[in-house]
């Protein structure tokens, strides 16, 4: 999703600018563009693409100036075109937005009547014009700004340049991030923490309806109603965070090695080792008295989700649903009283599940999330924050987020049964004893990778894949197949064993592989017998489960891949991980571009 840097400095400011994009690259675009101000005048550089093509355009004619904004476009108004990338500027102003102005059909009729020519399909644009216009009325560039951002309508993150002032970057949020960064007589803005970090790691999170005035001597921070306010700098870690890839190909390859130990991190957030128990972080949850747990996400993180509501009815007895969050927010759903509601993101920032949850506060539910971002926009909007330790996720394909978010929700699934009296303390102890053991588990499974890739060179022949499973295991087929879909493009569905014969199964011919996921646990021989329905119809079968799991399921199977043996309860944890080398050994094949696939976003800040 876009991206947006801001520089006030004293050395050349494009390619400081560059390499921030750089790091916000992995949030997914499709065009990029910088801006400085030369002898108080606005410049500008931009290309479709990648950011390489941006450097290769910034080599040929390079970009002077010691202030500047940079942009990287996920398109939503208007095709991913060098007219359309940003910053859009007038004659007075240069603009970089991540969002979406929701009203800029009305406000470009307004514009257009006064003269304003628009030379864009972007909603951005509209931001300029209004901008510029204020100044031509006679408003200085923060009155002009202020006025500006209280007539948009939707979600933004933007910074505007003025021309002729070298001293001056104002930004302004409401629903989308963005960050101040604090040099030594530098100043900064950035999507996150992550983009400033070759500067600083001196970061104040702007709060919604900030709008911020950086000069080099520092920030002056306004809230919605213009009155000056005083927001914490905070000291990040997002700089000691490793950006490169290690010894692999891709992020994705190396965040899904780096599965056992971040989930060992976060396991140990969680757990009582010694006493073998559950101890959560953060402000205590009475779940005696939780009615009901709602909860919402987007993507693999709602996959997540769909996961936990079985152990919480399992395990813990609590009454649980799953929303997908763009669904939630509009559905006016029942929330009952005394209801929980969770809300799980890798990000913390996406547009919809940040939305929902603010609709489930005025609804008043109690909030609760389980973020990898500490000092994102949903931890600081809950009432108890339970944050994985994953470490910055780069691929755009979540891995290593899924799997903590996995023991972040198992843990808390277990502490809920523990407090409700639906599991004793040898049944707590014997849970926590088992979750402890598998980033142990997960390391086997990781050692199945030549074999995955053996079966890749199969899968990525076919034009669609299903995937399937039962319980615990029907989420992992459809995390499998979301992951396929996302980076290697084929068509996959994930499907409940059971409901394969009320429709999918007309797809089923030698064409079309079957992946199933069977752990040997109580739901097993009903998914063989799915298996067999597929097979006896000439579906070709790639099996993932454990020893006893191949030994049972007869000789029919066209290939297979082994887990081991864990607690089916944890099960969805260690069959993750082939279903994501499944996809990335496929895209290998295929040659697509696994950690930024076309078309998607990291995060994803527009609803
Ligand atoms: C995007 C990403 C997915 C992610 C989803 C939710 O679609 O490409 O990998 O699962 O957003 O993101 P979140 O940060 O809320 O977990």
């Amino acid at each position: 999703m876009c991206g947006i840097v801001g520089i006030i400095g004293h050395e050349d400011a494009a390619p400081l600018i560059v390499e921030a994009l750089k790091r916000l690259e992995y949030r997914g675009y499709d065009s990029a563009g910088v801006a400085t101000l030369h002898d108080g005048q606005i410049d500008r550089r931009r290309a479709p693409g990648k950011l390489r093509n941006l450097s290769a355009v910034l080599a040929r004619e390079p970009l002077p100036g010691i202030i500047g904004i940079g942009h990287t476009r996920w398109a939503t108004h208007g095709a991913a075109t060098e007219n359309n990338a940003h910053p859009h500027a007038s004659d007075r102003v240069a603009v970089v937005h991540n969002g979406i102005i929701e009203n800029f059909r009305e406000l470009r009729e307004e514009l257009t009547a006064k003269g304003h020519v628009f030379l864009t399909e972007t909603d951005t644009e509209v931001t300029v014009h209004l901008v510029t216009d204020n100044l031509r009325a006679g408003m200085d560039p923060v009155a002009a700004a202020q006025a500006a951002v209280k007539r948009f309508e939707g979600a933004f993150a933007l910074v505007i340049m003025f021309r002729g002032d070298e001293d001056l970057l104002i930004g302004a949020r409401r629903g989308s991030p963005l960050a101040v960064g604090h040099g030594d007589g530098e100043m900064y803005f950035g999507s996150d923490a992550f983009a400033l970090a070759p500067f600083t790691n001196r970061v104040t999170y702007l709060e919604e309806g900030d709008l911020a005035v950086l000069r080099r001597s520092g920030a002056t921070i306004y809230d919605s109603a213009d009155r000056i306010v005083t927001r914490p700098v905070a000291i990040t870690q997002a700089g000691a965070a490793l950006v490169d890839k290690g010894n692999h190909r891709h992020f994705m390859a190396k965040e899904i090695y780096e599965q056992p130990e971040v989930l060992g991190h976060t396991l140990v957030a969680y757990v009582n080792a010694v006493n073998e128990s559950i101890a959560l972080p953060g402000p205590a949850i009475d779940w005696k008295s939780v009615s009901r747990l709602t909860m919402v996400a987007c993507g693999t993180s709602s996959i997540a989700t769909n996961i936990a509501q079985y152990w919480f009815e399992q395990l813990a007895r609590l009454p649980s649903g799953t929303d997908i969050a763009s669904e939630f927010r509009y559905r006016d759903a029942v929330l009952t009283k005394g209801g929980l509601s969770l809300f799980v993101s890798q990000s913390g920032e996406t547009a919809d599940t940040l939305a929902a949850l603010k609709h489930a506060r005025a609804e008043g539910q109690i909030i609760a999330s389980v973020v990898n971002v500490a000092e994102s926009s949903m931890a600081r909007e809950s009432d108890a924050v339970f944050p994985t330790h994953a470490g910055p996720e780069i691929g755009v394909a979540s891995t290593k987020a899924f799997t903590c978010q996995l023991g972040v929700l198992a843990s808390l699934a277990i502490a809920a049964g523990r407090d409700r009296g639906a599991l004793s303390r040898e049944a707590e102890a014997r849970l926590t004893r088992r979750l402890l053991e598998v980033p142990r588990l997960i390391g086997e499974a990781l050692k199945q990778e030549a074999v995955i890739a053996a079966i890749a060179q199969e899968i990525a022949k076919a034009r669609d894949v299903l995937f399937m499973g039962r319980g615990l295991a029907y989420p992992v087929a459809m995390e499998g197949a979301l992951k396929l879909k996302e980076i290697s493009y084929i068509h996959a569905e994930g499907y409940a064993a059971g409901e394969l014969k009320h429709g999918p199964i007309a797809l089923i011919d030698e064409n079309v592989p079957v992946v199933v996921i069977a752990p040997h646990d109580a739901l097993f021989e009903k998914t063989v017998s799915n298996m067999q329905e597929v097979m006896a119809r000439g579906g070709k079968v790639v099996l993932i489960s454990d020893r006893k799991g191949h030994e049972l399921a007869g000789d029919k199977v066209w290939m297979r891949i082994e887990v081991p043996q864990c607690d089916p309860v944890f099960a969805p944890l260690v069959c993750a991980v082939p279903v994501q080398l499944l996809a990335y050994y496929t895209a290998l094949a295929k040659g697509t571009d696994v950690d930024q696939p076309r078309n998607l976003a990291k995060s994803v800040t527009v609803e």
